[in-house]
């Protein structure tokens, strides 16, 4: 199979009680490892390029980097490849004409408004190609913002909103906000982090049967924070969103988990832990590969404690 849509995914997995891996990619060896995990463990899976991933590494090498990860397994799972943060239109139609299977368009920071109009265009653009919209309603706290409750609790998703939302755009699926926070800094050591499953419960009731997101879901792994720390790193102690309420959202209406920071902790672990070890070694292919089979073992966790897509390729 080519790259495929969302769609069938995402009703399989909302009636299947589980979510589809979203996993940001940037370099070939993210890709590899991503995509042989997710292999490994017959599970459908998402590969998405942000604003970021798009500059630093180019469109074309991504969408054929993907291209190649489906080849490379066979075509024995189904992978799509999605834009996360869209930030206009422009970016999404540039995507959706160039063989992105979905994309999606953030108006999350523009006014109720506004969000509707630009998300309408993209949805109507894309379905006009065959190509699913995810769009974002409700405000993710920044990498480090330092939000008190009141803050927070004005970003959270507000559940009347979200039928108008849906049915003024068209849009596929929905990211809300109800808790997570993009980074690998978002809360402090000792705390105790709750996602907002009763505001999750609340919005599918009002949208029976339709996919949810969760962005900035990782979960900041301790044990890989101490590799990179233990080699030279100097993260600061920060813990993530517990795998547990993830598994619990995956097996409401949330079809789709958004996780980049902890391949990024994962690549940093491998690449640290190698260069430390071998200070002589100065071939990419050696700290590389290290990194990448971190990664790897990150999205092996993901896909059976985390998102329960093992086997549901
Ligand atoms: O949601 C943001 C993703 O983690 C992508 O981050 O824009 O640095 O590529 P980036
Ligand atoms: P994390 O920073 O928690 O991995 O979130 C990634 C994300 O939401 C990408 O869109
Ligand atoms: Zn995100």
């Amino acid at each position: 199979m080519p790259l495929v849509t969302t769609t069938e995914m995402f009703k399989k997995a909302y009636d299947g009680g589980y979510a589809i891996g979203a996993f940001n990619v940037n370099n070939m060896e993210i890709v590899q490892a991503i995509t042989e995990a997710a292999w490994e463990l017959h599970s459908p899976v998402i590969l998405q390029a942000s604003a970021g991933a798009r500059k630093y590494a180019k469109q074309a090498y991504l969408k054929h980097l993907v291209e190649a990860a489906v080849e490379a397994t066979n075509n024995e799972i189904p992978i799509a490849l999605h834009l996360d943060h869209g930030a206009d239109f422009e970016v999404c139609k540039d995507c959706i004409d160039h063989g992105f299977t979905s994309v999606m368009i953030d108006g999350s920071s523009r006014p109720f408004d506004d969000n509707v109009a630009v998300s309408k265009q993209v949805a109507d653009y894309a379905h006009e190609k065959g190509v699913v919209v995810e769009a974002e309603l409700g405000t993710l706290a920044g990498v480090e913002d330092d939000v008190n409750v009141a803050a927070e609790t004005a970003q959270y998703t507000d559940p009347d909103q979200v039928v108008e939302f849906v049915e003024r755009t068209g849009v596929d699926s929905l990211a809300i906000a109800i808790g997570t926070s993009h980074g690998a800094y978002k809360f402090k050591p000792g705390t105790d982090p709750h996602i907002r499953l009763d505001i999750l419960e609340e919005i599918s009731k009002r949208l029976p049967g339709f996919p949810i997101v969760l962005h900035g879901s990782s979960s900041v792994p301790q044990e890989y924070v101490k590799i990179i720390n233990s080699n030279g790193g100097a993260l600061q102690d920060a813990i993530g969103i517990p795998e547990d309420q993830l598994r619990e959202a995956a097996k409401r209406a949330v079809c789709k988990i958004n996780i980049d920071s902890d391949l990024r902790l994962g690549m940093t672990a491998g690449i640290r832990e190698h260069m430390a070890a071998h200070p002589d070694h100065f071939d990419p292919r050696q700290y590389l590969a290290d990194g990448r089979t971190y990664v790897k073992d990150i999205v092996h966790n993901k896909i059976i404690n985390v998102l329960g897509s093992e086997n549901k390729a």
